[in-house]
């Protein structure tokens, strides 16, 4: 039984990303080059100077991932790519990027949703046990997927509004903090106090879904009526108000919905599962439950490529290829 190797592009949004994956679990090599100081003075990923950094940087990070794992394009047996969603442009690059390398080397072209890749992450980590829950929380998603097998996945729950990581980016920049928002909060949270009574959206009975709009807009009503009391908040107490607020939530409906699936096996994914307090939450929760956690560490939660070859390789072994028309897709269903 030969091994089998895939290369795998991620240029989907702010990282520049490549990786060689072993037969679908175990990294060969990763690198990632992030942008993030590049969009930090404008407070957000700026769309035209993410798709120009990703074609200046996407040889070099490739060069890179084929010397670390001291290979070369001929010992590739797959070439996958992030095909959506994400920005149409930053897209692009990777897309166009993945086609000329297939073609160059007569091999399959493998494009891969987003979020399976954030999904799969886990499984660089640990095998999968079906049926299986994700809790997906990134800069653009808030779901709750579920799995009877590899490569199918189920929305039983979406957000409304405003995703996780888009409320905590909000959140953060009208308390002045720089972007990403989320690492900030979390490194405040700990130093403060839940004591401001936010908002939990519940939503109706049994639902699954999200709505962080109405927490945003309390913790900015919060800081607007404090500014003209004259009332003076600790940041540290709005962060860990704000953040308590978001994992009750994220806790809650995660365990009912691996209760009522019979889930064995419960994975978070996407670039929130990097918070600190999220994970907490989630192993006291799961503690004296029969069910499995897993929480990939912090470098596989945020966008990286090793996640795209891990999710590529089920297409790959369920002989899925794409054509030679395959497109960026920004709104790319799962
Ligand atoms: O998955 P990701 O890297 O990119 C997308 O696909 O969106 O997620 C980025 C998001 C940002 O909103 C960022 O603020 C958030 O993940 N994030 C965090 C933490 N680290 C990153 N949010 C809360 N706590 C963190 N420690
Ligand atoms: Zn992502």
């Amino acid at each position: 039984n030969k091994e089998t190797y895939i290369l795998a592009i991620e240029t989907s949004c702010d990282e520049t990303a490549a990786a060689i994956i072993k037969d679908g679990h175990e990294i060969v090599s990763n690198v990632v080059a992030s942008q993030i100081e590049s969009h930090k003075r404008f407070g957000g990923v700026v769309p035209e100077i993410a798709s120009r950094h990703h074609v200046e940087q996407i040889t070099h990070v490739l060069e890179e991932a084929f010397t670390k794992a001291n290979m070369t394009a001929e010992d590739i047996d797959a070439f996958a790519v992030t095909e959506g969603p994400g920005l149409v442009g930053a897209l692009l690059v990777g897309v166009s990027t993945a086609k000329a390398l297939a073609f160059a080397h007569d091999k399959p072209l493998i494009g891969v949703h987003h979020i399976a890749g954030h999904i799969y992450a886990n499984r660089l980590i640990e095998e999968f046990q079906f049926p299986l829950l994700a809790l997906v929380v990134s800069g653009g998603h808030t779901e709750l997927v579920l799995m009877q097998e590899h490569g199918q996945f189920e929305v039983i729950g979406e957000t409304r509004d405003d995703a996780a990581g888009e409320a905590y980016d909000k959140v953060a920049r009208t308390m002045g903090l720089p972007y990403p928002g989320g690492p900030e909060i979390d490194r405040l949270a700990k130093q403060g106090k839940d004591n401001l009574d936010f908002p939990r959206a519940w939503l109706e009975e049994g639902s699954f879904d999200f709505s962080f709009s109405g927490l945003k807009s309390a913790v900015i009503n919060t800081l607007h009526n404090a500014k003209q009391k004259g009332i003076v908040l600790e940041k540290a107490d709005i962060a860990a108000s704000f953040q308590a607020s978001v994992i009750d939530v994220l806790v809650e409906k995660t365990y009912r919905a691996a209760k009522e699936n019979k889930v064995n096996h419960v994975i978070i994914a996407g670039g929130v599962a990097a918070n600190s307090g999220l994970r907490t939450a989630l192993e006291e929760k799961f503690r004296d439950q029969k069910v499995k956690l897993s929480i990939p560490p912090l470098s596989l939660c945020t966008d990286n490529a090793a996640m795209i070859g891990a999710a590529g390789m089920i297409a790959y072994q369920k002989g899925n290829r794409s054509d030679w028309g395959m497109n960026a897709n920004p709104a790319l269903d799962l």
